[in-house]
Parts: C-alpha cells; structure tokens; sequence
C-alpha cells in the first residue's frame, strides 16, 4: 500500500472535525499502558474504525481509540493502542497514524510499550529509556518509508543519528528521579512477532547491544524523525527474556499485560513530570 497526501489529510479533517482542539504532543500508549489516556480532560475519543483510512486494531489489551484532550496544560493526542506488522497491516498503514498526527500540528511524540528485558540488570516492571534502536525488520526490508517519498514530509534519505531527542531524554531522567524510581536506560530492538524470541535469539540480540526488545515503536518512530518530530520513547520492562531453552519459564501474553498494569503508573508519574517540565523549562 503506498499512501496518498488526499488519504493522510482526509483522516486529519475527520478528526479535527470532531474537536476543536489542536494537539502539540502526541502519545502511542503501548499493551497495558492505556490508563494514562484516562488523564485527559475534556476529552474528545475517536474510535480508529471510525476514521478515514486507519486499520482496524485487532489485539487483547489496545483500545484502538484515539482520545484528544488536556493534561497538564497541554493539549495532546493519545492513541490508545496501536497497529502491529503481526497483525497482518503493512508497515505504511502501521505509522499512517504519526502521518496524520503531523498534519495536526504534533510537535513532541512520546511512544510507549511492553518490551522484554534482554539486560541481565533489568527486573519486571522496570521502565526503560529509550536512547537508541534497532530496527530490525525495517533492515530486513519491512521499512515504512520504501516507496514514494512523501517530500512534504521529509527527504528520501532521512538521517537517524539522534532518533531519540536528548533533551526530552533528560527531562525523563528528571522526571523519574522526582517521582524516585529509578529509569532504566537502553536500545530497543524491534522485530515482527509474533511469536516471542527463542533463547539463542535472545543471545543474539543480547550480543548485538539490545536491552530490551519487542514488536513495535521503530517503525513509528522513523516516521516521525521522517517529518521532524521530537520523540522521547519509554519501554515498559514486562517480562524478562529466557537465555536458556532447558528453563521451565515461559513467556505470555498474559505475563505482558499484567505487568504492564503495574507499570502504567509510573508512567503516568514521568510523563506528567515531563510535561510539566515542557510547560515551565527549568534553565
Ligand atoms: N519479546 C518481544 N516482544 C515483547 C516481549 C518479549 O519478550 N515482551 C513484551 N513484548
């Protein structure tokens, strides 16, 4: 599927029918990490199936509903689930929604999930900073940006060197410390799914410089760097990976989603320190 700039702006129109607000900053909220949505005052929600061109979210623990409304003074977008190249979507149709985000007028997108620590120091329930990825089905030809250039986003070749804003990456390790839990900090590694990693995988990612790994955000990101917008990224440590075949532990979606629970509300805690730290710049 190639997307047209007509396809991109009809689904900026439908929603910005919808509201009157316009929003400066974005989140994709990952398994589990729906609840911060709940934040936002005076909300507006917009199913995706009810939106021009966005696919249908399929998967146990993602509302699949966009929210537009306040939080800490700032008006912000939330998407409440996301779409997986599991799921069967390609990836332009998986990173439409950032697309459409920049024709709104998105400046700041904060992307969240549920990832597997492959960092032996990392425990469940950690949240990670994301300071780098590998994308590693963009590298094995699944990449969102393979076709036309849309030029008014952003060039053919664009660069990646600093995917991940660093101020914004402060303004987390600030946040974290206010709240006083401790950020972990790391490359994401992302992968189709879905089935979960077998352990020698896991020892290749281990030795590729991987800390966490899971079946999202990459795609989304380079889309968003695509057309300029800051990401700050943040993943939910949910499980940590299996190194060896004769352990008798297992990884579950269900092992996903409940620690995600958990961990939704030290996010709720960063993110609000972050946006609060956006509204008053410290220096
Ligand atoms: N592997 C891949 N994706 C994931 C995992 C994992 O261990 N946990 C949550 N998403």
């Amino acid at each position: 599927m190639t997307i047209s700039m007509q396809a991109l702006q009809e689904a900026a129109d439908y929603i910005m029918q919808q509201t009157p607000l316009r929003p400066r900053i974005a989140f994709t909220l990952g398994s589990g990490m729906g609840p911060l949505a709940d934040e936002l005052q005076n909300a507006t929600t917009i199913p995706y199936a009810d939106i021009p061109h966005f696919a249908r979210s399929t998967v146990q623990g993602h509302a699949g509903q966009l929210v537009i409304g306040e939080l800490q003074g700032h008006t912000v977008l939330a998407m409440q689930g996301r779409y997986h190249f599991y799921e069967g979507h390609d990836m332009q149709a998986i990173t439409l929604p950032v697309r459409v985000m920049k024709l709104l007028g998105v400046e700041i997108f904060i992307v969240t999930n549920a990832a597997g620590g492959l960092n032996q120091t990392f425990s469940v329930g950690d949240l990670m900073l994301i300071t780098d990825h590998i994308n590693f089905t963009g590298m094995a030809g699944h990449h969102p940006l393979i076709g036309a250039n849309l030029d008014a986003f952003g060039p053919r070749f664009p660069d990646m060197s600093t995917p991940y804003d660093l101020e914004l990456q402060a303004m987390a390790r600030r946040a974290a410390q206010q709240a006083g839990f401790t950020l972990q900090e790391g490359v994401y590694v992302s992968l189709s799914g879905p089935s979960f990693e077998t352990p020698a995988e896991i020892r290749f990612l281990q030795i590729v410089g991987g800390d966490a790994v899971g079946m999202s955000t990459a795609p989304e990101v380079v889309v968003a760097r695509h057309s300029g917008i800051r990401v700050l990224g943040i993943s939910g440590i949910s499980n940590v990976a299996i190194t060896d075949t004769t352990s008798d532990r297992e990884t579950t979606h269900e092992e996903v989603l409940e620690a995600s629970h958990i961990m939704a509300s030290k996010l709720v805690q960063l993110v609000k320190g972050v946006l609060a730290e956006l509204a008053n710049p410290a220096e």
